[in-house]
C-alpha cells in the first residue's frame, strides 16, 4: 500500500505545523521558532522548538524531530498511514482509495468491526452500572474507595445478570453471530447457543495506547471464582503489547512509569495521585510490553504484590526490561500485600515515600539471592559471594561493576577488595558469564561523538535549509559528493535537487524518511546549533565549513583512490592545494544572511 508522494505532501502542507503541535503542547513564540515543554521526555524549561519556516520541529533536549507527520506518529503512536489518514482528516484532503488486496481489505474491516463492538459493549456496560440494576456493583465499587470521578476516567461498567442482555443488545445492531464470536465477549454451546461472558461482574474496559477498547476484564462482587475473568487474546486484543492505564499514564509527564499486577492497583494509585501507573494484568511482562515502555520512558519502578509470586514476577521482568534498554527499580510494599491496600492502610503521603526508597534491581537480586545460602555456614558464605561474583561479571564496564562492587561489599560486611580479586579470577576462566548472560544494554554506537568534518556537514545542511538564498554561492564550490558521512551524502543529494527545482523545502524531504529513527537524525542535521551574532562572522563560519568540508571530501576521495591511479592522486593533491586561494576567494563573495 502506498500513496503517491504529491498526496502526501498536500496533507503536509495543508497541515500547519505550529496549529498541530499548538494542539498538544502549549507554545510561545520567540524569534521565528515557538518553543513550548518537549511531549517526548520529561523536563521543566522548554528546549521543545517549532520552526514555521521549515515546519520542523526539534527537541534541543532529546533529540526527537521530524515534520507534522513525525509527530503524529510519535505522539499518537500511530503508524505512518494512521498519520496520514488522521491528518487528511484534519485538513479535509479526501484520500483516493487504495487498491487493497481482498484479504487485506477484510482484515481491516474486520478490525475496525471488532473495535466497534468492543465501544458498543463499553458503553452498554457503562450505562448498566448506572442504572437501577446496577446498584450493587456501583456499591461494590463505592465501599473499595473508588470516586465516582475515579469510575468516569477508566469507564468502569457492570455486566448485568441475564445470560444474553449483552448479545441482544449488540444483534439488534445488526452484527452477525461469526463477528460476535470473534469480539471474545461471548460463548457458544449447544445447549446455551450463544451467551454473554461477563455475567454479574464489575467490568473494567481494557484500551490501547490511544483509548480504544480492545478487551475487557470482569471482577465477581465480594468473594468467587474466578475472580477476575478477561477478554480472551483476538485480532484486536495482543495482551504482550497492551499495558492497562497507559493511555492516562503515558501523558503524566512523570519520569518513570510504575508497573504493577492489576487493575484495582492501577485504579487506586491513579486516585491517588500517582497517574502513571500500568499494569500486565497477571500476565507475565513480556519483551513487547518492555519495547513499548521504552516508547516513553527508560526507567520503571516494579511494584508486584508483596508474595512468592511478585518476587518471581519482578526477576522474570528486570532482564527483559534491561534487553529493552529500561532501567527498573524494585519497591517494597510490606507489610501490605499491594499498592491498593497499602494506599488505603497509609496513604498517598507514605506511598510515596516507598517509591522513593525503591531498591536498585541489581541489589534487588542480590537481595532474593542471599536467601538461597546459609550465610552462618562458611560453605553457603562462599557460595553465596561466588553467586554474587558471577553476577557482579556481567557489568562490562569496569567503573560500574567497581560501583556494584563497592555498594556490595558494604552492605554484606566483605572486603571491597577481596571481592573484586573474587570477581577477576572468575573473569580469568571465563566460563562464569554464560550462566548469566545478561542482554546487552541498547547503548548508543561506539563513536557516536561526531566528529569535526561531521559537525561541518551539518552546519552546512542547517544553513542551506535556514537560508536558502546562499544556494547559488553554496553550489559553486560544493557539491553533494562532498557530504561524506552517508545520511547527510543522502540528504544532500535531496536538498540538492529541491534547490535546483521546486525549491529548499525540509519539511518535504523528510517524507522520504519513513523510520522515525531517521527522521529524528535529519531533523538534527537542519538544527545545528548557529551561534553567530554578526553577519561577518556567519560569513566566515560559512567559509570556513566550506574549507573543512572541502578538505576532508578531497581526503576521502583520496583515501578510496586505486592504488595505482598515479594521475588520479596528482590531481586531488594538486586540488588541495588549491584550498588555500579557495579562502581569500570565499572572503570576497557577497553573501547575505537576510
Ligand atoms: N487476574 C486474573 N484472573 C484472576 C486473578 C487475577 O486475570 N483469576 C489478574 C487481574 O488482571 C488482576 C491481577 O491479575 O487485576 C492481579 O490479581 P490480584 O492481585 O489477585 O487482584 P487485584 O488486582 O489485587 O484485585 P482485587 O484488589 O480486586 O483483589
Ligand atoms: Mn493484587
Amino acid at each position: 500500500m502506498r500513496y503517491s508522494d504529491d498526496i502526501i505532501e498536500e496533507v503536509r502542507v495543508k497541515n500547519d505545523i505550529v496549529d498541530v503541535i499548538s494542539q498538544y503542547v502549549k507554545l510561545q513564540r520567540k524569534g521565528s521558532s515557538y518553543f513550548g515543554l518537549c511531549p517526548f521526555h520529561n523536563e521543566k524549561t522548554p528546549s521543545f522548538s517549532v520552526s514555521p519556516a521549515k515546519q520542523m520541529y526539534y527537541c534541543f533536549g532529546c533529540g526527537a524531530g521530524g515534520n507534522v507527520f513525525t509527530f503524529i506518529m510519535e505522539y499518537e503512536n500511530f503508524s505512518f498511514g494512521e498519520a496520514l489518514k488522521f491528518l487528511a482528516d484534519r485538513a479535509g484532503v479526501e484520500l483516493p482509495q487504495i487498491e487493497y488486496s481482498k484479504e487485506a481489505q477484510a482484515q481491516a474491516n474486520l478490525r475496525s468491526s471488532l473495535l466497534e463492538i468492543q465501544k458498543a459493549a463499553a458503553s452498554y456496560f457503562y450505562y448498566n452500572l448506572r442504572r437501577e440494576n446496577g446498584k450493587t456493583a456501583y456499591h461494590y465499587l463505592k465501599n473499595r474507595g473508588l470516586s465516582d470521578e475515579t469510575m468516569k476516567k477508566f469507564g468502569l461498567g457492570y455486566s448485568d445478570k441475564y445470560s444474553d442482555d449483552l448479545y441482544q443488545y449488540l444483534k439488534k445492531k445488526g452484527y452477525s453471530d461469526e463477528l460476535l464470536l470473534e469480539s471474545g465477549l461471548f460463548q457458544a454451546d449447544e445447549r446455551k447457543g450463544i451467551y454473554d461472558k461477563f455475567w454479574n461482574r464489575v467490568i473494567f474496559p481494557i484500551m490501547d495506547v490511544n483509548s480504544r477498547v480492545i478487551g475487557f476484564g470482569g471482577r465477581v462482587m465480594g468473594e468467587g471464582t474466578p475472580k477476575y475473568l478477561n477478554s480472551p487474546e483476538t485480532k484486536i486484543f495482543d495482551k504482550s503489547r497492551n499495558l492497562y492505564g497507559l493511555n492516562i499514564a503515558r501523558t503524566s509527564r512523570k519520569k518513570q512509569l510504575i508497573i504493577c499486577e492489576g487493575y484495582m492497583d492501577v485504579i487506586s494509585m491513579h486516585q491517588a495521585g500517582f497517574t502513571n501507573a500500568v499494569a500486565s494484568l497477571g500476565t507475565a511482562l513480556t519483551s513487547g510490553h518492555a519495547s513499548l515502555i521504552k516508547r516513553y520512558t527508560d526507567e520503571v519502578l516494579l511494584l508486584y504484590d508483596s508474595d512468592e509470586a511478585g518476587v518471581r514476577a519482578a526477576l522474570r521482568g528486570i532482564p527483559i526490561l534491561r534487553s529493552a534498554g529500561v532501567k527498573s527499580k524494585v519497591v517494597n510494599l510490606k507489610p501490605y500485600k499491594d499498592p491498593d491496600e497499602f494506599i488505603k492502610a497509609e496513604g498517598p503521603e507514605r506511598f510515596e515515600e516507598r517509591l522513593s526508597k525503591a531498591m536498585n534491581s541489581f541489589l534487588f537480586i542480590v537481595q532474593t539471592r542471599e536467601s538461597q545460602y546459609d550465610l552462618s555456614d562458611p560453605q553457603g558464605k562462599t557460595d553465596f559471594y561466588r553467586d554474587i561474583a558471577a553476577r557482579l561479571l556481567e557489568f562490562e564496564e569496569e567503573l560500574e561493576r567497581n560501583n556494584y562492587i563497592e555498594a556490595i561489599a558494604r552492605k554484606y560486611g566483605v572486603g571491597m577488595e577481596e571481592l573484586k580479586k573474587m570477581v577477576n579470577q572468575l573473569a580469568m576462566k571465563g566460563t562464569a558469564a554464560q550462566n548469566y548472560s545478561r542482554p546487552r544494554e541498547v547503548r548508543k554506537k561506539e563513536g557516536t561523538r561526531e566528529s569535526g568534518v561531521e559537525k561541518s556537514q551539518k552546519l552546512m545542511l542547517t544553513w542551506m535549509v535556514s537560508y536558502p538564498q546562499i544556494f547559488s554561492v553554496v553550489e559553486e564550490f560544493l557539491s553533494p559528493e562532498d557530504f561524506t558521512t552517508p545520511l547527510y551524502h543522502r540528504v544532500a543529494k535531496m536538498l540538492f535537487q529541491q534547490a535546483r527545482g521546486e525549491g529548499i523545502n525540509p519539511a518535504k524531504l523528510l517524507n522520504q524518511f519513513m523510520d522515525s529513527q531517521e527522521q529524528s537524525e535529519v531533523a538534527s542535521l537542519f538544527n545545528a546549533t548557529l551561534h553567530l551574532e554578526s553577519p561577518k562572522e556567519q560569513k566566515k563560519a560559512l567559509t570556513d565549513t566550506m574549507i573543512v568540508m572541502k578538505k576532508a571530501s578531497l581526503d576521502h576521495q583520496i583515501a578510496n583512490l586505486a592504488p595505482d591511479d598515479m594521475k588520479g592522486l596528482q590531481e586531488l593533491l594538486y586540488k588541495k592545494k588549491e584550498l588555500s586561494n579557495l579562502g581569500e576567494q570565499l572572503q570576497s563573495l557577497n553573501i547575505s544572511f537576510e
